[in-house]
């Protein structure tokens, strides 16, 4: 394949970058979407161009590092991170515009990195036990109800890429940030500090810059482990149990 693509160029967090048109010849449809982009960059390094920078690191869906939007969707048009999104997707003589996450939460480093450090300050706003819970138990000594720890881990397998944000018009985490709360406070470890646990989270969530969530959906939708809408429900039940304690 022969393909033209439109990439965000942007040389570190003050610069105001713009988009810039580049042609790549050759491309398997076998080849990842990130593949692709190693292609172009050999190609640049060799004509003494600054590559592109884009973040990825275990290029098999699981870290979460990878994010790009891609024609305008948030990991491009499969369901998926980008690091396992394909080039059969794609056709000859296509042109992709690809560009950063945009949030105001995930200030731009450069080209397409982003800083997504703000949600790991959201999980340690109250995703620990700081309780001291000893040597780690045998693995049935606490009994957990099936359905309970199914739920737990769905919302576990957030890999806290971020598209969810990049998605939302209000670029809200909230997905992110109740998939967080519900697996922390489904598990019976999880529940002694669990409504002081959603405040935390919630108000760094908001510190860092993130919008309110307006209930549109667009983060459901571009969730690579199809994280779903209702635990958001189940973080607003706990959040208003919260706020009827006065937490
Ligand atoms: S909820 Fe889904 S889209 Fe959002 S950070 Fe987690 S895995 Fe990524
Ligand atoms: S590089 Fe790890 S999820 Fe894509």
């Amino acid at each position: 394949m022969n393909l033209t693509l439109r990439i965000w160029r942007q040389n570190g967090p003050e610069d105001p970058g713009a988009m810039h048109e580049y042609e790549v010849r050759g491309v398997s449809e076998e080849s990842s979407f990130l593949e692709m982009l190693d292609i172009l960059n050999e190609e640049l390094f060799e004509r003494g161009e600054e590559p592109i920078a884009f973040d990825s690191d275990c290029r098999e869906g699981i870290c979460g590092q990878c994010g790009l939007v891609i024609n305008g969707i948030a990991h491009g048009p499969e369901v998926t991170t980008t690091c396992q999104l394909h080039m059969r997707h794609f056709n000859d003589g296509d042109t992709i515009t690809i560009e950063p996450w945009r949030a105001n939460g995930f200030p731009v480093i450069r080209d397409l990195v982003v800083n997504r450090s703000a949600f790991d300050r959201i999980i340690q706003a109250g995703g620990y036990i700081s309780v001291n819970t000893g040597a780690a138990p045998d693995a049935h000594a606490t009994p957990i109800p099936k359905q309970d720890a199914d739920k737990a881990f769905e919302a576990a397998a957030c890999i806290g890429c971020g598209a969810c944000v990049a998605a939302c018009p209000n670029a809200s985490a909230m997905l992110f940030t109740s998939a967080k709360v519900t697996h922390l406070n489904l598990l019976p470890q999880g529940k002694p500090e669990n409504l002081k646990r959603v405040n935390a989270m919630l108000n760094q969530m908001d510190a860092e810059g993130f919008g309110a969530c307006t209930n549109i959906g667009e983060c459901a939708a571009v969730c690579p482990k199809q994280i779903p809408l209702d635990v958001i429900s189940t973080l607003n039940r706990q959040l208003g149990k919260a706020l009827f304690k006065g937490l």
